[in-house]
This record gives structure tokens, C-alpha cells and sequence, in this order.
């Protein structure tokens, strides 16, 4: 799903001046031991009100919006706030129990008494962020049914300066906790974090949160700090995460035109301890319903600032995306002959998902299908994609292709029988696209890796 492009404009009216932007000090958590009570040293100034929500009686958390972010979020805050009563909203959900978390589809039902309200909605409800009509409705119910002491925690990437349009229309205070989860391993991610950061500007709404993520993350990856840098640090980390890819993908074209190969230059330049050798794979491009988005909210921010400059220098990212992906396609068109039947191994955005959101594998396939091309998909994750034939077996996918292409590195792919799969498309060129191996069966000239040497 690619970005809205009224993402572009949504936010230049409300953006904070720079003279507006507290950029309070951060700080980590103190690492003391809670006391016999469950209390740390970081959390003793709380107000009495706050420690009876851990010590007097249930803990009560609402999520809002119960997609990728938010079942993690609940599973993990059921299974580790003691005593936690967890019940998730969501308008596409029967309502029930899934696990311990309460599944309520009436939103005033779902947040009444809840002392968090963790928003895991998308960033873009209707198409505007928190301008839009869809944040505005639900800033108004919360304002109608969240009880008056309610903390809003907000999950869902928002560009810096919604937090206080949001407190304004929910009267409410917001804490922003952005989440650096992976689709995948969200769980795991969430368990586990490298950091969490709590951004806000009423202390004890903060030391709030934070005592909540104190149940099960330690103090030493606990950074408070001011809810704008918090968005811009998450904002920050997917764009240099995606701007990673686009680095390496841009090198495939030059090796291929120059005859290098691109695993060996990004092995060198991982090792390097100051680059590292994460997210340096060529690949299709990056996608999902994230970074690229990102990307854009950081954009329109930057040019709502005044600094076109760096919108440009991020944007240059996407581009290098979209420039990668048109490259792959030619690739594939030129290997493939006019019209001839390719498959498609990989449709999700990345391997071990079944998302296929803004996923440069089926942006890839859908346009070889465009140009008239049969296209046959495969997905250990995925049973349909939209416009395209999707079939269980890889074997069947690639029988009498022409052109058979490898655009995931799921372990799925990395016991393939190949001497079958050149029995079943002797005439097949293989483009290696996801940094895997294909043996030599398939002979001298036939084998084309992106960014490789053929
Ligand atoms: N997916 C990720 O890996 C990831 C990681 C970090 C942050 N985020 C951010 O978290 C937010 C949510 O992402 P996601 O991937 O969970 O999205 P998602 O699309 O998987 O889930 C969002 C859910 O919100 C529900 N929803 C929409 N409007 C609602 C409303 N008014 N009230 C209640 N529920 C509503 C939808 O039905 C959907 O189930 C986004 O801002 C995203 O940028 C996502």
C-alpha cells in the first residue's frame, strides 16, 4: 500500500515551530532494583493515585486498533502487567476473547475505566493524519468516554507536533512510546526491545508508562525524553533503515554494469564496525507499511519547517526504491523474452510475513503481468495476491516458465530440489533476487543474481 499522497500536505499547517520544539535532555531510567513494594527509585515521585493503579487494584489498559502493532502489544502487556485487565477496540474484529485480551468492538465500552489507552491505529485514518476526519473522530470519542485521569500512550507513527493537537482535542494527556517492532517478530521485538522510548511533557503520565514497560524491560533501555523527539528518533530509524537498502541496491547496478559483485562489496563495508553488516542484502527493494511511509511523514515535516533540502535528501531514498524496482523489471523483461511465463517466488514484502502492503516483490510481479507476461506466484506465507495466480507448489509455479525468479530468502526457498525444478522448465533463466544460491544445474549464462556476476 503506498503512502496517501495527502500525506504530503497533511501536516504543514500544524507543525511546530522550531522556538515551540522542547528538546529536553534525554535521559535513561534509573537501573535500581523496585523496592520491596514493586517500586523503583526512578518511580517514587509518583503520585499516590498512580501507585494504587499497580498496588490497589487492576491495572486496566485499552488498545485501540488491534492489527500487526497492537495484538503484540496486547499479548505481551496481558502476559506481563500483573493483574493487567487488557481489552483491545477494533471496528474489523468479532467481539470475544483472543488469549487474555478482551476483544470489544464498541470503542466507549472498550475505554471506560482504562487508566492507558495505547492508539495502535494506523497513522493514517482517512488519509490525514491526525488532521484527517478519521484521528479527529476518534479524538472525539475518547474525549467523550475516556475517563478524565486516562493516559493516551501513543504506538502509531504520528509526525512530531500531532501529540499536541491530540492532547487538545482529547483533553487528555498523551504520552508518544513510539514502537520499533518488526513485522515477523513483533513479540519477540516487543519482549526483547533495544529501546523504548517515552516521550511526553507531564512527568507523572510518563513515569506512568514507564513503570508499566518496568514489568518486563529493564531500566537501562528505558530513554525518557520529549514527545517530539521521540517521533522524530522513530521517524529517524526507519528512514536510515530503508536509506540502508536503497545504499546497497544502488550499488547492484553498478556491479552488474561493471562486473563486480555486490555481496562481496557489502560484506566489506559491513565488517566495518562503525556501518555493520545488518539490512546490507540486495534485494528487491524495501516496502511493507512502514518505511516508506515514514519516509514520507519525515518529508512533508521537513518541508513543513522550512528545510526542502532534507526532504529532498529523503526522498532521494524512495526514488532509488522505485528506480531499483523499475530496474528489476527490465531485467526480467530482457531475460524473459516477449511474453513469455515467469515465476515468482516471494510475494510478501519481506520473508516470514504475509503482508503484501507497498511489497516491491508483487509490485515487481504485477507489472511483468502488465506487460503481458503469465505470471505465476509462490508464497510460503501467502495463498492469494491481488491480480495474480498464486499456487501452493513451487515446482508448479515454475513448470515451463521461461523466466523463474527468486525474490524472498524464506528458508522455504533454500532446499529446492533444483535438478526437478530444470527438468520442469528446462528453458528457464533464473534471476536470483534475495541474496540466496542457486547450484549450477542450470548451467553457464543461466543464472543472473541482481548486483552479481552472471
Ligand atoms: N507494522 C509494523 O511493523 C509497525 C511497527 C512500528 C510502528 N507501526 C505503526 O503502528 C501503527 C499501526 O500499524 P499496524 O501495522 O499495526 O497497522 P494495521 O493496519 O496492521 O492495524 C491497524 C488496526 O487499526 C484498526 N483501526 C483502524 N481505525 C480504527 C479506529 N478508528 N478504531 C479502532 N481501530 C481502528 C484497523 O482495523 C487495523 O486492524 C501505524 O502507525 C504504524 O506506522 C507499525
Amino acid at each position: 500500500m503506498r503512502a496517501s499522497s495527502n500525506s504530503k500536505t497533511a501536516h504543514s499547517t500544524r507543525m511546530p515551530t522550531l522556538s515551540q520544539v522542547r528538546l529536553a535532555s534525554c535521559q535513561h531510567v534509573s537501573d535500581k532494583r523496585p523496592n520491596r513494594n514493586g517500586q523503583s527509585a526512578a518511580v517514587l515521585g509518583f503520585s499516590k493515585k498512580l501507585k494504587g493503579l499497580f498496588n490497589k487494584r487492576m491495572p486496566h489498559i485499552a488498545l485501540i486498533g488491534y492489527g500487526v502493532v497492537g495484538r503484540a502489544l496486547g499479548d505481551v502487556l496481558a502476559a506481563r502487567v500483573r493483574g493487567a485487565k487488557v481489552v483491545a477496540n477494533d471496528p474489523k474484529l468479532r467481539p470475544g476473547r483472543a488469549g487474555k485480551v478482551r476483544i470489544e468492538k464498541n470503542l466507549p465500552k472498550a475505554v471506560a475505566g482504562a487508566d492507558w489507552i495505547f492508539l495502535c491505529v494506523p497513522s493514517h485514518l482517512q488519509g490525514q493524519g491526525v488532521a484527517g476526519p478519521g484521528w479527529r473522530k476518534l479524538a472525539a470519542q475518547l474525549r467523550l468516554h475516556a475517563k478524565a485521569e486516562a493516559i493516551l500512550v501513543i504506538k502509531s507513527t504520528l509526525v512530531p507536533g500531532d501529540v499536541a493537537e491530540l492532547e487538545k482535542l482529547t483533553r487528555r494527556r498523551v504520552v508518544v512510546c513510539p514502537e520499533f517492532m518488526s513485522e515477523g517478530t513483533a513479540e519477540r521485538d516487543i519482549l526483547h526491545p533495544h529501546r523504548v522510548l517515552v516521550g511526553g511533557s507531564d512527568p507523572a503520565a510518563v513515569e506512568s508508562v514507564i513503570r508499566l514497560y518496568r514489568q518486563w524491560v529493564p531500566a537501562r533501555k528505558i530513554i525518557r525524553m520529549d514527545a517530539w523527539s521521540a517521533q522524530l528518533a522513530k521517524l529517524l530509524a526507519n528512514a536510515m533503515l530503508a536509506q540502508r537498502v536503497s545504499s546497497i541496491n544502488s550499488m547492484t547496478a553498478l556491479c552488474e554494469r561493471a562486473g563486480g559483485d555486490v555481496r562481496s562489496v557489502a560484506r566489506a563495508v559491513g565488517l566495518d564496525p562503525r556501518i555493520g553488516p545488518h539490512f546490507l542484502n540486495a534485494s528487491p527493494g524495501f516496502g511493507g507499511s512502514c518505511l516508506e511511509k515514514d519516509i514520507r511523514l519525515l518529508c512533508s515535516l521537513a518541508r513543513s519547517l522550512g528545510h526542502p533540502e532534507v526532504a529532498r535528501y529523503w526522498q532521494a531514498i524512495i526514488d532509488m526504491n522505485d528506480a531499483h524496482v523499475g530496474r528489476c523489471i527490465r531485467k526480467i523483461v530482457k531475460l524473459t523474452g516477449p511474453k513469455g511465463r515467469i515465476a515468482v517466488f516471494g510475494l510478501s514484502f519481506k520473508a516470514g510475513v504475509n503482508d503484501s502492503r507497498n511489497s516491491m516483490p508483487l509490485r515487481i510481479a504485477q507489472a511483468l503481468k502488465a506487460k503481458g507476461h503469465r505470471v505465476i506466484g509462490h508464497d510460503p506465507m501467502m495463498k492469494r495476491a491481488p491480480g495474480l495466480k498464486v499456487v501452493d507448489s513451487i515446482y508448479e509455479a515454475a513448470s515451463g516458465a521461461r523466466c523463474i525468479v527468486l525474490m524472498s530468502d524464506a528458508k522455504e526457498y533454500r532446499n529446492i530440489d533444483w535438478t526437478r525444478l530444470r527438468r520442469l522448465a528446462p528453458l528457464a533463466k533464473i534471476v536470483e533476487a534475495a541474496g540466496g544460491k542457486v547450484p549450477s544445474v542450470f548451467g553457464r549464462g543461466t543464472v543472473h543474481r541482481l548486483g552479481g556476476l552472471s
